[in-house]
C-alpha cells in the first residue's frame, strides 16, 4: 500500500489507528500491541510485518491511550537545584540519554535548593504523575525524605541509608579527592589554608570539608590556620565570600572552593583586587564544569562524573519501574562514582 498522505502536512494528515495497522498486517491487535510495548514475545517475523506496517501508515500510538491500559504515566519526574549550574545540566543530560530510549519523557523541575518547594514538588510527583522520581541533591534531611519515597525513586549526588525494593542510590565519591586536594596543596608549600563551602547541612558539602580538613590535620596544619565559609552553590557567593575572605586577617594563600560556578566568582573577586593566581591566592573548584577549563587560568578542580551519575540514576530507576529488584532484594542498588582531582594553572 503506498502511503498517499507522505505529502500532506502534519495536521491535515489522516491519524491511523491500531486496528487499521493490525488489519493491514493481518494479526491480532494485540500482536501490535505487544510489539510497541516489547513486553510479551512476537515471533521476530510478526514483528518485522507488524513495524513494516507501522513505518508505512506513519502510526504513531497513544501514550494516553497506552498509559491507561498499562496503569502508566510514561513520566519521569526529575529534581534539580538549579538547572542553570552545568553540573546539574549534565546529569540531567545524561538522564535524558537513557530515559527517552526506554520510551520516557522527562518532567524537569528546579528547587532551588528550597526545601519547600523540594516538598511541593514531590507531592505533585507522588500524586502520581509520574512512573519514578529521580531527585537530584535533595536538601531535606534524611527523615522528611523517607516520606517521599512511595514510588520508584533514585536519589542522586548524595547517599541515602533505607532498606527499601523501590529505592537506589548514586553519588560521586566527595572525601578522598577533597584529601587528595589537601595534600597537593600541602605539597606545593602552601602554610595558610581556606575552603569556601556550600551550605552547612549539605551531605556532601559535610564530606568534602572532613576529607579537606582531615587530610590538612593530619599533615599537622593546626585549626587556626584553616578558615571555613559558607554559601550558596552560585557564582555571586563565591564572589562576595572571596572578597570577605581577602579581607580577613589569616591570608590564605590557597582555597578550596566546594563548586566550580562558586569557584568562578572567587577567581573575579581575586582578579578585581589586582592579585594574581596563583602567586597570591591559588584556587580550586569541585564539579570539573565545561568551562572550568576555559577559565583564566583554567581551573584545578575535582571531576564529577556528572553525565555518568545522570545515566547511572536513570538506569537505576528504570530497573526499579520494570520491577528488578523485586522479591530477593532488600533495597535497591547503591553506586558510587569516583571523582579525580584535575590540576590546572589556577594552583
Ligand atoms: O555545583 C553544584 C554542586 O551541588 C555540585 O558540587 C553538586 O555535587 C551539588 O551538590
Amino acid at each position: 500500500m503506498e502511503n498517499k498522505n507522505l505529502h500532506k502536512s502534519q495536521s491535515d494528515k489522516k491519524r491511523y489507528n491500531i486496528k487499521e495497522v493490525a488489519i493491514l498486517a493481518g494479526v491480532s491487535v494485540a500482536t501490535v500491541s505487544n510489539v510497541i510495548s516489547g513486553i510479551k514475545y512476537v515471533s521476530p517475523e510478526l514483528k518485522e510485518k507488524v513495524s513494516k506496517v507501522i513505518k508505512q501508515l506513519d502510526y504513531r500510538p497513544s501514550k494516553i491511550a497506552r498509559g491507561l491500559k498499562m496503569k502508566k504515566t510514561f513520566q519521569i519526574g526529575v529534581l534539580v537545584t538549579d538547572i542553570t549550574n552545568p553540573f546539574f545540566a549534565e546529569v540531567v543530560r545524561g538522564i535524558e540519554s537513557i530515559v527517552l530510549k526506554e520510551g520516557y519523557q522527562m518532567f524537569l523541575c528546579n528547587t532551588d535548593g528550597n526545601i519547600q518547594r523540594e516538598e511541593e514538588i514531590l507531592r505533585v510527583f507522588l500524586e502520581p504523575c509520574v512512573d519514578g522520581i529521580i531527585n537530584v541533591a535533595p536538601r531535606m534531611d534524611e527523615r522528611s525524605l523517607r516520606n517521599f519515597l512511595d514510588i520508584p525513586t533514585v536519589i542522586v549526588d548524595r547517599p541515602i541509608s533505607v532498606d527499601n525494593q523501590q529505592v537506589g542510590n548514586i553519588y560521586a565519591d566527595n572525601i578522598s579527592c577533597s584529601a587528595q586536594l589537601a595534600k597537593y596543596f600541602i605539597k606545593k608549600g602552601h602554610k595558610t589554608f581556606a575552603c569556601i563551602a556550600g551550605p552547612k547541612h549539605v551531605p556532601n558539602v559535610q564530606k568534602r570539608i572532613y576529607g579537606f580538613r582531615k587530610e590538612l590535620e593530619n599533615a599537622g596544619v593546626s585549626k587556626e590556620n584553616i578558615l571555613f565559609l559558607y554559601g550558596e552553590f552560585k557564582h555571586e557567593d563565591g564572589y562576595k565570600l572571596m572578597n570577605k575572605l581577602l579581607n580577613c586577617k589569616l591570608k590564605p594563600t590557597c582555597v578550596f572552593l566546594c563548586s566550580d560556578i562558586m569557584a568562578w566568582g572567587a577567581l573575579e573577586a581575586i582578579k578585581k583586587r589586582g592579585l594574581k593566581i596563583p602567586e597570591d591566592v591559588a584556587i580550586a573548584g569541585f564539579d570539573n564544569n565545561y568551562f572550568s577549563k576555559l577559565l583564566n587560568p583554567p581551573l584545578t578542580t575535582i571531576h564529577q562524573p556528572k553525565f555518568k551519575l545522570g545515566g547511572g540514576a536513570a538506569k537505576i530507576l528504570i530497573d526499579i519501574i520494570n520491577n528488578k529488584y523485586s522479591g530477593k532484594y532488600k533495597r535497591a542498588r547503591e553506586v558510587v562514582l569516583d571523582s579525580k582531582l584535575i590540576i590546572r594553572e589556577s594552583t
